[in-house]
């Protein structure tokens, strides 16, 4: 449980380690039990991850297990996909250096201000200013979010608008004031925060499939005493965080920001990789986070918009570039994108078959791209989800150990997790499982220098058994 303000003395940081909070995993995660390490599994509860809730953020003990499970030392945990910092995160408690890479700029500031070290009693202090000057501000206000569409603010389009006015002269005075702090962690860690509270402030709701309007949303109007209240509580929580569990065994870190499927290339060494990538439903990132991404400035115009989305894995049909075409060596993926194919007219969107050729393609790029860099008898740890379209399953597990051993891993088992409901075109049963794929990267030499066999074009040894769930 996260203590209270009270029970942390200020400026106690530095005596954590001597008892009241070590700052473990243990402590963070609170021994619980969950009932399962994939995604949605009560990791929002946490320290830290509630900051912002982050539906698809796994258990951070699923990554303990893996570290602890794995046959050589992790020193370097990799995860191309860090969306809230889950991975990284539990690295740093774990004492393990992670090597995270997010394409969206806001989740990658969330990580950035997740990871890093403060002193809690300067951004204490740098939080009373921001609310002071917001307050001075907001009697003159000036809203300065020219770059907005005008869907964002009252008078809105057609009689909506996400912001009213007054609550977005709130925001802008709190951006104005943020802004002009000189220490650049403080700014990022309070924009971060001020952007996980805005659509709880706004007049719409945010799920897989896009955001749509509140019912009543107008007569329930926000007043700008709602955002103040959303803002302390939220910078209260995390500074009490920060305190609690400055003391993290491991503080160093590495972000990349951009598209892992090019990032990756450039290398990044790690004895671990552990990633949930988007699945292969359709659930654009880009739109589920687009209230934070323009209020917040990281997207300026619609080109931005369109940049961005198609940076990103592709996963959904919304992308507007071409799609890559499904890769050779997995048999369950030809014979589905010919059914798909067979299906094109029925299903709700025709580009779906090329979609998840791409998607497909993309994972098969990013399986090589680790390939090439994990220390060898490291592991590969992914967590996925299956599909639907039409009555078509999508057995993503199945199709990615197929392209791991044709890359060259060996695929030590495929775990179930839970099941996952369908989406309500396809009758909303909870039927889809979301799994765990692990991996291992054999290590090529040493079999060799044993004289065991290996499959000449894989380079590993000649099992290629897929295993049982
Ligand atoms: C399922 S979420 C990861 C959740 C994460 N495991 C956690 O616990 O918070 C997938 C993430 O991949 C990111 N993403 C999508 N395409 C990407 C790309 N090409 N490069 C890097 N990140 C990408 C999305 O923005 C999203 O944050």
């Amino acid at each position: 449980m996260r203590p209270t303000t009270d029970e942390i003395e200020p400026g106690r940081q530095e005596t954590a380690s001597q008892g009241t909070v070590t700052g473990r995993f243990e402590e963070w995660t609170q021994g619980r039990l969950v009932s399962s390490l994939g995604t949605n599994s009560g990791a929002p509860k946490l320290p830290f991850q509630d900051w912002r809730h982050f539906k698809e953020a796994f258990a951070p003990e699923l990554v303990a297990r893996a570290v602890a499970e794995s046959k050589i030392p992790v020193k370097r945990c990799l995860d191309p996909f860090g969306g809230s910092g889950t991975t990284a995160l539990a690295c740093q408690f774990l004492g393990v250096h992670p090597i995270t890479i997010e394409v969206n700029p806001f989740l990658a500031d969330l990580i950035e201000a997740k990871l890093s070290h403060y002193d809690a009693d300067r951004l204490t202090r740098d939080f009373v200013d921001v609310v002071r000057s917001a307050r001075r501000s907001s009697v003159e206000p000036a809203i300065r979010f020219d770059w907005l569409p005008p869907t964002f603010l009252e008078p809105g389009v057609s009689g909506r608008w996400i912001f009213d006015i007054s609550v977005a002269q709130r925001i802008s005075a709190l951006l104005q004031a943020i802004d002009s702090l000189a220490n650049t962690l403080h700014r990022r860690l309070f924009r971060v925060l001020l952007g996980g509270i805005l659509v709880s402030v706004s007049n719409v709701v945010v799920n897989g499939k896009g955001r749509r309007y509140r019912g009543g949303w107008k007569s329930r109007r926000c007043e700008p005493e709602t955002v103040d209240k959303a803002f302390s509580d939220v910078v209260h929580r995390a500074i009490i965080d920060l305190r609690s569990y400055s003391d993290r065994p491991w503080s160093g870190f590495e972000l990349l920001r951009g598209d892992s499927r090019r990032l990756l290339r450039l290398g990044a060494p790690a004895d671990l990789a552990i990633f949930s990538p988007p699945y292969p439903n359709s659930f654009d990132y880009t739109d589920i986070y687009n209230v934070e991404l323009w209020a917040l400035g990281y997207l300026r115009s619609s080109q931005e918009n369109t940049s961005l989305r198609n940076s990103t894995l592709c996963s959904h049909v919304q992308l507007k570039r071409e799609f890559p075409a499904a890769p050779q060596g997995s048999s369950a993926l030809t014979s589905l994108t010919e059914q798909l194919r067979g299906l094109r007219k029925r299903l709700w969107s025709p580009w779906i078959p090329e979609m998840i050729g791409g998607y497909f393609y993309d994972l098969a790029g990013i399986l090589r791209s680790i390939y090439k860099t994990l220390t060898p008898s490291g592991n590969v740890w992914i967590v996925v989800g299956d599909s639907r379209y039409s009555g078509i399953q999508v057995d993503t597990a199945e199709i990615l150990s197929e392209l791991a051993l044709d890359t060259g891993y060996e695929v030590e088992s495929i775990e179930p997790f839970r099941s996952m409901r369908a989406s309500a075109q396809q009758g909303g049963r909870p039927e889809l499982s979301e799994s765990v794929v692990k991996l291992k990267k054999p290590n090529v030499a040493w079999r060799r220098r044993r004289g065991i066999a290996l499959n000449s074009q894989t380079g590993t040894n000649a099992s290629r058994r897929r295993p049982a769930r």
